[in-house]
């Protein structure tokens, strides 16, 4: 054992000790009406047995809570509310928005890989990102990056690697494919940089990427401390994953760095202005921005839509693999939309008629209700407050309202919550908006997702192109993948599939 692992462990040894010696019961608000319902749960035996199956096991305690919100105990202090209540939800996103902001504690673990970007900030520093952002995503922007990008992607690298695949008969990880797609995508949204994840040779774009996956993976592995303060001891003495994580961060800052002071660079010699992607938008708009901050800015939106269309994507893909009565009817409808404009097949879908595909948008959602990308999501009590069910909440406490449980809950979907059925969501033929407090995938309130419609799109701009080419067969078909709880859900180990043409003869 060398010095460090024996420096850690000792600290370890020494942090339990204190914690042991110094954590006294929660500080508790000056009523204690809210905790007679619910059952104080979330002792560290209990959160140690099930940390592994979190998302299932804090299902089941919410749907066993009277209104679906439970108070919940962690060492060292950290203390809060776990909710799948749509009202609660309504009141912590939205009526009462400014006592509920992100906080330091979320901020302060992820601040050194996202800094201050739009993710991981509050107040003005947030609002004035959320602005100028905004822009990016209007119907003009969502229909040129769709054409221009989406598009491209997948006729020239989706298709013919799945092609391949499937005249070799070759097993694919399909979740690697969809992330390198999204990556891809969202790259040069927002700096107009092609980092070639999909299909490439394997060069700096790669590299970039999976320094990025692991930056988000480890800094999220910061939420699931048992000593919430224990990786602060691993991160002073550079050691195990915190060691890892400050490498991955270095590559990650120094890849975007390089491209933003270039392209300071050429902004200051040719004059040239181009507001195609986000980060000329943030240099024409705030011309005193730091390479730094135009850095976490630039980091955070690639964090956004890089994991979350490819999760729910991936999730897609093995619903339908068991379900061939929801495939035909999805092919069902690109054949009406085919024969209504007389294209044929292969060639590629305008931005309305992407739109008009309401079945296909309510077997995303479905995916969406049961496998949300972002699972949990956390916020700060700023101020002690009641909740609208009663519940009291402390200072400081964490508030989670938890997607994941939600989309499961009899009271919202009734009795057929556990099936999956795109029907639910199509009225006169048409894919209805659900309230975002019972289906809050895509937040609410004034952090709503900014990317929900170019996530839609973009969804449904590969789901066609790839079912209306391909049978997507599972290749471990016994097996039902076990998730795995970063910053997003993915497939713990990927999603192997199986390719065959449904048409042998059509050219790919
Ligand atoms: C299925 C796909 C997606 C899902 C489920 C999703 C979900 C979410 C959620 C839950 C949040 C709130 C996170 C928080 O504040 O804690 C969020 C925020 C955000 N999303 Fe998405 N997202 C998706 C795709 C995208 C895409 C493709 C983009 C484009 C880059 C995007 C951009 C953003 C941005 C910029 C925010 C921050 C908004 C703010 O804080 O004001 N999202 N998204």
């Amino acid at each position: 054992m060398d010095i460090s692992a024996t420096a850690f462990l000792f600290l370890t040894f020494l942090s339990l000790c204190l914690y042991l010696l110094l954590f006294t019961s929660p500080k508790k608000p000056k009523s204690n009406q809210g905790f007679k319902h619910f059952p104080i749960v979330g002792t560290l035996p209990l959160f140690l047995l099930n940390r592994h199956r979190f998302l299932d096991w804090s299902t089941e305690v919410l749907s066993n809570c009277q209104t679906n919100t439970a108070v919940f105990r962690r060492p060292g202090k950290v203390h809060g509310v776990i909710t799948a209540n749509p009202l609660v939800v309504e009141h912590i996103l939205k009526t009462q928005f400014e006592n509920y902001p992100k906080g330091k504690r979320f901020i302060s673990l992820l601040e050194d890989f996202l800094g201050r970007g739009i993710f991981n900030s509050d107040g003005e520093i947030w609002k004035v990102q959320r602005k100028t952002a905004s822009y990016e995503f209007n119907t003009k922007s969502l229909r040129n990056f769709v054409m221009e990008n989406v598009t491209v992607e997948i006729q020239t690298r989706l298709l013919p690697i799945l092609g391949k695949a499937s005249e070799t008969e070759r097993i694919l990880d399909l979740q690697d494919v969809l992330e390198r797609f999204a990556f891809d995508n969202v790259c040069k949204l927002a700096f107009n940089f092609d980092p070639c994840c999909l299909g490439g040779d394997g060069t700096s774009g790669a590299d970039f990427m999976r320094a990025f996956e692991d930056a988000a993976t480890l800094s999220s592995g910061r939420f699931m401390y048992a000593l919430p303060g224990l990786y602060k001891v691993k991160k002073f003495l550079n050691m195990g994953s915190e060691r890892t994580l400050k490498k991955s961060i270095a590559r990650v800052h120094k890849f975007a760095e390089d491209i933003i002071r270039s392209r300071m660079e050429e902004k200051k010699t040719t004059h040239v202005k181009n507001n195609q992607d986000l980060l000329s938008r943030f240099m024409g708009t705030q011309e005193n921005n730091s390479p730094e901050f135009l850095r976490d800015i630039i980091i955070s939106f690639i964090l956004a839509g890089r994991d979350t269309t490819s999760s729910a994507l991936t999730w897609f893909f093995w619903i339908l693999s068991s379900r061939p009565n929801i495939t035909q009817k999805i092919l069902k409808e690109l054949e009406t939309i085919r024969s209504r404009t007389g294209k044929k097949l292969g060639a590629e879908y305008s931005f309305e008629e992407l739109r008009d595909m309401h079945y296909l948008q309510a077997a995303l959602s479905e995916t969406l209700r049961l496998y949300p990308p972002v699972p949990v999501d956390t916020k700060a009590c700023r101020n002690e407050d009641v909740l609208p069910d009663g519940t009291l909440v402390g200072r400081d406490w964490f508030v989670t309202y938890h997607t994941y449980a939600m989309g499961r809950m009899e009271r919202i979907w009734g009795e057929n919550c556990g099936e999956f059925l795109p029907e639910r969501w199509v009225e006169n033929g048409v894919c209805r908006a659900e309230s975002p407090f019972r289906f809050p995938v895509f937040h609410a309130g004034p952090r709503m997702c900014l990317g929900k419609d170019m996530a839609y799109i973009q969804m449904k701009s590969i789901a066609a192109a790839v079912i209306e080419r391909f049978e997507v067969g599972m290749a471990e078909k016994e097996k039902s993948p076990k998730y795995l709880l970063s910053l997003t859900l993915r497939m713990e180990n990927g999603c192997p599939v199986v390719l065959k043409k449904r048409d042998p003869s059509l050219a790919i």
